[in-house]
């Protein structure tokens, strides 16, 4: 089975073809990523428009290459997988449309999938991981704890009630004046830190429920540096580790209980797993810590390269594949779906109090 992934929900252009022959591992033929960080640096954010613009401009381009190096004509493939939301919706129109201008013109079977379930399963793509296991979902858009029952079949366990984890990283670099993307600008100028010279707070750290909160963090980190501007070189990197260490001290809490809830829910399983998914996993002292948190607890730690982490369309293809060999309903009415900016991949997951608020990734 070959299904081509086509992903545009944020400011990533992406297609992928991957194949999946009964017996073997998956196999990605191709990953084709067009980046546009160069068009929206200059704004320190994504521009919702100036994204579904270079969508409209990089897509053919895109999926004619992602054919190309795997060898394949649009004729060979037997499905065509789209990221349907959640996302900006001008992206998520531009990809949607494509996939169901080549799905009608070739008579190849569209199936929508929601992006969250793309990460959810890009574990599988590297490692045959059993269901159930654990998902950290940690993105510009997203900062969730899911657990992971099957395609089609999730529970959402924790949630950000405030910022997602990745707008946390780029909003406190642009604070400190780093440049965008803001993550890996932390990360670099948080080594030469002193995680312990500023006393920020650990949202939420100890409270029963499993939900994040990062904006509290936020103003902690502008009160910080308001008090002591014009800041050094010194005062910026002292100010990044330490929010990086508040980062990583709230998620050891959260995730350690969600490692013994899912320990109590699932006794009887002998091997389980956290995997971690998410452009801000690609942080090496989150990535550390959660290796050591998951050997203490007696989990398997499982993160994608960071490739598969970050926004691709290999994840959306394997999603795709994943659905049809699980059987599920053909989804026939994906030819008349209308993209989601917001789509909970668990439904029956309340709303968060406080949640709900509307930035480029909510
Ligand atoms: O998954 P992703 O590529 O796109 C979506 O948001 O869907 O994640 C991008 C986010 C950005 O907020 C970026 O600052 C963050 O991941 N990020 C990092 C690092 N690399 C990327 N955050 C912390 N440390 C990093 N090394
Ligand atoms: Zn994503």
């Amino acid at each position: 089975m070959r299904v081509l992934g086509i992903e545009t929900s944020c400011d990533e252009t992406a297609a992928a073809v991957v194949e999946s022959q009964p017996g073997r591992p998956p196999r990605i033929c191709s990953n084709v990523v067009l980046s546009q960080i160069a068009e929206h640096a200059a704004f320190g954010g994504v521009v919702p428009e100036i994204a579904a613009r270079a969508h409209v401009e990089g897509l053919d381009g895109v999926v004619a290459a992602a054919l190309a190096e795997a060898d394949t004509r649009l004729s060979d493939v037997d499905a065509i997988a789209v990221t349907a939301g959640p996302g900006l919706i001008g992206g998520l129109l531009v990809g949607l449309m494509t996939a169901k201008a080549l799905a009608a013109a070739t008579s190849k079977p569209l199936i929508a999938i929601n992006h969250l379930e793309g990460h959810a399963l890009s574990a599988r793509l590297m490692a045959p991981v059993a269901f159930p296991y654990l998902m950290l979902l940690v993105s510009g858009g997203h900062t969730q704890i899911v657990l992971v029952k099957g395609p089609g079949s999730y529970e959402r366990w924790a949630s950000t009630i405030d910022d997602a984890l990745g707008e946390a990283f780029d909003k406190t670099a642009k604070l400190l004046g780093l440049p965008y993307p803001g993550g890996p600008s932390v990360e670099r100028v948080a080594a030469g830190g002193d995680p312990a010279r500023f006393d920020l707070p650990r949202p939420l750290k100890g409270e029963a429920r499993l939900d994040f909160s990062f904006s509290g963090l936020k103003t902690a980190v502008r009160q910080a540096a308001g008090a002591i501007a014009p800041l050094s070189r010194q005062d910026i990197a002292d100010i990044a580790a330490s929010f990086q260490s508040a980062i990583v001290e709230t998620l050891e809490d959260r995730v350690a209980r969600s490692l013994l809830r899912f320990r109590a829910d699932f006794a009887d399983l002998a091997a389980p797993v956290l995997v971690v998914a998410g452009g801000v996993a690609a942080n090496r002292a989150i990535r550390a810590a959660l290796e050591r948190l998951c050997r203490d607890h007696g989990f398997g730690f499982l993160a994608p390269p960071a490739e598969l982490c970050t926004d691709n369309a290999a994840m959306i293809a394997w999603a795709g594949i994943e659905r049809l060999r699980a059987g599920l309903p053909p989804q026939d009415d994906a030819m008349i779906q209308a993209p989601r900016s917001r789509w909970p991949l668990d439904m029956s997951a309340a709303p968060l109090i406080g949640a709900g608020k509307r930035g480029a990734k909510a």
